[in-house]
């Protein structure tokens, strides 16, 4: 199966909401994602809207014919937005108003209750469904339960460590991967994917999916987002093969 890889642009806006202004603009940078070889754009539209707007939404999707991934807290305002706006998949995060980005999990398990009429209003209207979960087998399982049609395991405990605690995290990862592969739903993955750091889970056959955004947008203020975005898909195929 081919890797496919999402650009979560959400830092573009960070850098636009330092001025207040409208530059940098999202939008290009949904644009300039693509023509590096984009499979999808990633936003996350937060509660307290640090970065992507609402009136990004639709700015996004006019600069675009790429799948858009929308993030969202299983809120209902986010769940009204996401009905409205109809994203080709929506992610549930978990939030929390004072982390600086998605610091662990959703924990399925202990809010199936909550999740399950979430999942089945959005896969209703036809948006594909993703819990983002640690690679933990009990989150797995609840996710399938749900009937959540993907996952997204958090690569950020993977990408923070060092040596062998950095080996066991990838066993937990590829794990995670076989048994997400098992309940049918689609594996994703990521959190703190950097150059260094792709291959590896790049090379876990179960994952088809990457999102990636913070390292990307960073390297792309030395070398363009063009060029970033195509050498990290480059370096995903390396793997892959
Ligand atoms: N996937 C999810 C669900 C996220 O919340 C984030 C961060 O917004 C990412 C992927 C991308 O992480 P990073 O910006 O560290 O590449």
């Amino acid at each position: 199966m081919t890797l496919r890889l999402g650009i979560n642009i959400d830092h573009v806006a960070t850098l636009r909401n330092a001025r207040g202004g409208s530059w940098p603009d999202p939008a290009l940078a949904a644009k300039a994602a693509r023509d590096g070889g984009a499979d999808g754009i990633t936003i996350h539209l937060r509660e307290d809207r640090r970065h992507i707007r609402d009136a990004d939404l639709a700015a996004i999707r006019a600069a675009t014919t790429l799948p858009i991934n929308l993030e969202m807290a299983a809120t209902a305002e986010m769940q009204a937005i996401a009905l409205e706006f109809l994203p080709h998949a929506a992610c549930i995060v978990p939030e929390k108003r004072f982390e600086v980005t998605t610091e662990g999990g959703l924990d399925v398990a202990g809010k199936e209750g909550a999740l399950r009429p979430l999942v089945r209003a959005l896969s209703a209207a036809g948006i594909r469904v993703s819990m983002f979960i640690d690679p933990d087998p009990r989150q797995v399982a609840a996710s399938a339960a749900i009937g959540a049609q993907a996952v997204e395991l958090h690569t950020g405990r993977y990408c923070d460590a060092a040596g062998s605690e950095r080996a066991a995290e990838l066993d937990r990862l590829l794990r995670a991967a076989k048994a997400v592969a098992a309940t049918g739903m689609e594996c994703h993955a990521g959190h703190g994917l950097s150059y260094d750091t792709v291959g590896a889970v790049a090379a876990i056959a179960e994952i088809i999916e990457l999102n990636i955004g913070h390292f990307l947008i960073g390297a792309a203020l030395f070398d363009g987002l063009v060029p970033v975005v195509a050498k990290m898909k480059a370096l995903m195929a390396a793997a892959r093969a």
